[in-house]
């Protein structure tokens, strides 16, 4: 059998995290590929570099900068993942997650997903943001689901619902926050394979056909392990490039971190929105 992710890992890494911090976070948030400029706006940051924490998986690519970033984030005590790692990097999609289930351990509840990712749908344009209403778990169909393996029972059980991948309540104040803030914000399902090679043509007429509108590499793992432990879930992908569908152009990295620049301003505004609405009482 694989080797798999334990408690006993889970556990070491929460209490070298906790050890760190005089306040428990209330939500995680996971910052993709060009987007970790919003962990500046964390006050009184306590910093973790991601090879501090035993067990936790370190990303190896430019655009993430590889660190925790722990305080208050527009007045909620937050958990800001500054990078992810990747199935493509070598690490199976238990470990992918890993940091999500810290999260779960330290009595996070919810947490916010983003991501870079390309356009499938051709209303969208680089530089948008989609709020992600649910999800295509190609890679899980095609045997990598990161609850493969014995079920933590901790957390939840072994066959977890998935009828609602992504909180309809936070979706609800992210609307009213895109329309109060003047955000075009889209509405499409994402879709994630493993890389790192981005689409052939073909490829993407086929995600397009099986009902996608942004594709990318990371997120519907996340979303899955947080789903398994009831935790609740806000995603949003950046849209970084157009998905080449025609086979006229090239997608590169490149486009993918510059994007952030345009998206970051846009997620910025939609998460500090999302997080006031929910330390108001209303
Ligand atoms: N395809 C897959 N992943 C991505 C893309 C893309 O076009 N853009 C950003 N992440």
């Amino acid at each position: 059998m694989d080797s798999f992710v334990t408690m006993a890992e889970i556990d070491a890494a929460t209490s070298a995290v906790k050890g760190k911090l005089s306040t428990l976070p209330r939500i995680g948030l996971v910052l993709g590929s060009g987007l970790g400029g919003l962990a500046e706006d964390v006050k009184s940051p306590v910093s973790i570099p991601y090879s501090e924490i035993p067990h936790w998986p370190v990303s190896t690519i430019q655009g993430h900068a590889g660190r925790l970033v722990v305080g208050d984030l527009y007045g909620v005590p937050s958990m800001v993942m500054q990078g992810r790692v990747h199935y493509y990097e070598g690490y199976s999609m238990d470990r992918v997650t890993f940091p999500i289930r810290v999260m779960q351990r330290m009595g996070i509840k919810m947490i916010i997903l983003t991501n870079a990712a390309g356009a499938i749908n051709p209303d969208y344009i680089p530089g948008d943001v989609m709020l992600i209403v649910d999800q295509i778990n190609l890679v899980g169909m095609a045997g990598l689901n990161p609850l493969r393996g014995p079920n933590l029972e901790e957390f939840g059980e072994r066959f977890p619902d998935m009828s609602h991948p992504y909180d309809p309540g936070l979706m609800k104040l992210a609307r009213n926050v895109a329309v109060k803030e003047g955000i075009h914000l889209h509405e499409g399902v994402y879709v994630c394979l493993s890389g790192p090679s981005f689409e052939s043509p073909a490829d993407l007429r086929f995600l397009q056909r099986i009902g996608a509108d942004a594709v990318g590499m990371s997120t519907v793992p996340e979303t899955i392990i947080a789903r398994h432990g009831r935790t609740k879930v806000l995603g949003f992908s950046g849209i970084s490039n157009k998905a080449n569908l025609d086979g006229t152009t090239e997608t590169t990295h490149e486009e993918v971190l510059a994007a952030g620049k345009t998206i970051v301003p846009k997620l910025t505004t939609l998460i500090q929105g999302v997080l006031k609405e929910l330390t108001t009482d209303h």
